[in-house]
């Protein structure tokens, strides 16, 4: 029987969403040119962590609901295709549209009226209309009467999807007429508000949330460089900045990177207004890891041949996803001090040493990810046993909830009692 829905890409944004429209009793069938992939979906097995998909993912292969194939050709065997590829950013400030261009070139001589193509990944703002211009100089399409299009944007965080599939505002932006409309009831059966609109507010929308994100991140980056420029602590100023304010507050500091935040906002920086704010902002947020790695040299001295354990691959705390994470480019700052570096990550794809080892007898340890595992007394209890006396502590995430960026092993636990002795 002809699917209902195709899905074109299998990533961490694209398979879940296909999990989820075959979960609420559509057929779907996913496309991806990864073999791998497409093998780990036949074997009902996630290839990468995201809570509630693979008991989701084992639902839907038992029903027989999610097929998969390597041809994009065949997406239009479906009604409605939905495109969740990979949209990275060149060096040269611009979006990376091959892989969508791709696609659609491989479609073009399978499409007719009554197909429906939503554009879920990230997009600069044009590229729906450049998608609609694009059929209807190759095919003649009229878009909103015989083929429709829009973009839905994708806007759930990695590790919340099955959460806020159902929870978050659906944007929908069609082109002509009828687009929109048809977008909006495929999705409604996720139960959350459709929100139409046009399709480039729905592109800006989209990366202005990520680029909201990344300036908020910035922001108190910057206040602990600041901070320890003046001597001052940055998780002071922020509580003093936050503490019975009613007007927003500071977030904390943190290695603020991975896949979406640190390509989205070129996006806008294209046809920037304003050309070099938002370069700026990824520079703050880039210069985190140097400012980690001049703070240990300024406190015990030359890094050559001392032991660096760093904590944390992910580009975040408690996913398994090192893309673009900021955990890497620490790593080869301290190799190019002649560290002898170290890592522990219980979660990502790469292997890394057990936790023991990876802190036993180092000189410093780096907490890159706020994982769990990593977050409270456990883990400060083995590296006080295991790593060296006097061992510097670098914890900008406040993993261990002492408040101090930079802190000596042998301080650490009893700056972490006095804080929760605090009122
Ligand atoms: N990851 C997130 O948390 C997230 C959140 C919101 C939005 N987005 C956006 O969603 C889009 C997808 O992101 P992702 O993280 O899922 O990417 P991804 O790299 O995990 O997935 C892309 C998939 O497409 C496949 N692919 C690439 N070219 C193909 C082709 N020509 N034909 C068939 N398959 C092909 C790849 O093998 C891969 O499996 C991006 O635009 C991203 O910015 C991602």
């Amino acid at each position: 029987m002809a699917p209902d829905v195709a899905v074109i890409g299998l990533g961490r944004i694209g398979l879940p969403l296909a999990i989820s429209f075959a979960d609420r009793g559509l057929r779907v069938l996913g496309i991806d040119k990864d073999a791998e992939r497409l093998q780990a979906v036949r074997d009902a097995r996630m290839p990468f962590d995201e809570p509630g998909a693979q008991q989701a993912l084992e639902r839907v292969s038992a029903t027989g609901s999610l097929d998969v194939s390597g041809r994009v050709g065949e997406a239009a065997a479906a009604e409605h295709i939905v495109v969740t590829l990979g949209t990275p950013s060149f060096s040269h400030v611009e979006i990376d549209i091959s892989d969508i261009r791709s696609a659609l070139d491989d479609l073009l001589g399978h499409l007719r009226d009554g197909h429906t193509i939503v554009l879920r990944s990230t997009i600069a703002p044009g590229t729906t209309d450049f998608v609609a211009g694009y059929l209807t100089k190759h095919r003649g399409f009229e878009i909103g009467v015989d083929v429709f299009v829009a973009h839905a944007p994708e806007r759930i965080a990695a590790g919340r999807f099955f959460e806020e599939i159902g929870t978050l505002p659906c944007i929908v932006g069609g082109v002509g007429e009828q687009s929109g409309e048809r977008v909006g009831a495929l999705f409604a059966i996720f139960g959350a508000p459709i929100v139409q609109t046009t399709p480039a507010q729905a592109e800006l929308a989209k990366i202005w949330t990520n680029i909201l994100r990344y300036a908020n991140f910035a922001l108190p980056n910057l206040l602990m460089m600041d901070c320890e420029q003046h001597g001052a602590n940055v998780f002071d100023v922020i509580e003093l900045i936050n503490r019975d304010y009613p007007r927003g507050g500071i977030a904390l500091p943190g290695l603020t990177g991975g896949t979406c935040l640190r390509k989205d906002f070129a996006f806008s920086e294209e046809r920037s207004n304003a050309p070099g704010m938002l370069l700026a902002v990824s520079r703050v947020n880039e210069s985190v890891p140097l400012f980690l790695v001049e703070g240990l040299k300024r406190r015990i001295g030359s890094l050559t041949g001392r032991k660096v354990a760093v904590l944390g691959l992910a580009f975040k705390g408690n996913t398994d996803d090192e893309r673009d994470s900021l955990a890497h480019k620490l790593v080869r700052l301290l190799e190019r001090e002649l560290a002898d570096v170290a890592v522990h990550d219980p979660r990502v794809a790469t292997p890394t040493p057990p936790f023991e080892e990876a802190v036993a007898g180092a000189d410093a340890i780096v907490l890159a990810a706020n994982h769990d595992e990593f977050c409270g007394p456990r883990a400060l209890r083995l590296i006080g046993e295991l790593a060296a006396r006097d061992a510097l502590v670098v914890d900008p995430w406040n993993c261990f909830g002492a408040a101090q960026v930079f802190a000596y092993a042998s301080e650490l636990s009893a700056l972490c009692d006095e804080r929760v002795a605090l009122p």
